[in-house]
């Protein structure tokens, strides 16, 4: 399978797991990965497997990934499998209203998954992976969970 990871990140959460699913996916396949700021129109021609990464950002995606998907075009991505994950924080060791507002505003996913529609998917699979609130940091375990979710998207 030829697989097209497209990311964005602003402190590298998102491009971590963006490059454990590459490592895992290429085991077996053809799997790049790519900043959506290098991705051409024409990249996602022979891709059968398309996967869209941004972090969380005010209950949205980055805005750079927004673009990307409001400029290809209405058919892009008809027929290919389709997949988006987010990081976001994690609830538990917020404040409880910040976790609340943080769950109004929802998740990057959510988002992206509703424009890769437009955009001709049929099935979006998807995914959020989650920083610790307080040390910054992914929170254990969600890089080998990036691992699995990734040999489930090829099955
Ligand atoms: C300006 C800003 C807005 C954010 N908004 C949210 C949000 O609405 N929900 C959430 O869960 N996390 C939010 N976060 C946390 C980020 O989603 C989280 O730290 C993410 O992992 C960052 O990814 P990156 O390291 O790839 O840039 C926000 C962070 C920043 C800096």
């Amino acid at each position: 399978m030829n697989i097209l990871i497209i990311f964005d990140s602003l402190y590298g959460h998102t491009e971590k797991i963006a490059h454990v699913m590459q490592e895992e996916l290429s085991k077996d396949h053809e799997a790049r990965m790519e900043h959506v700021l290098n991705i051409g129109l024409g990249d996602l021609a022979h891709v059968d497997l398309v996967i869209i990464g941004s972090p969380t950002n005010g209950g949205s995606e980055m805005e750079d990934i927004k673009l990307f998907l409001k400029k290809i075009s209405d058919n892009a991505l008809r027929g290919k499998r389709t997949a988006a994950f987010d990081t976001s924080v994690v609830k538990e060791n917020r404040n409880p209203i910040i976790g609340k507002i943080i769950d109004w505003f929802g998740h990057a996913v959510n988002r992206v998954e509703g424009e890769m529609i437009e955009k001709g998917a049929t099935d979006v699979k998807k995914e959020s992976f989650f920083v610790d609130g307080e040390t910054e940091m992914l929170k254990e375990g969600e890089l080998e969970r990036a691992r699995v979710w990734a040999r489930e998207l090829v099955k």
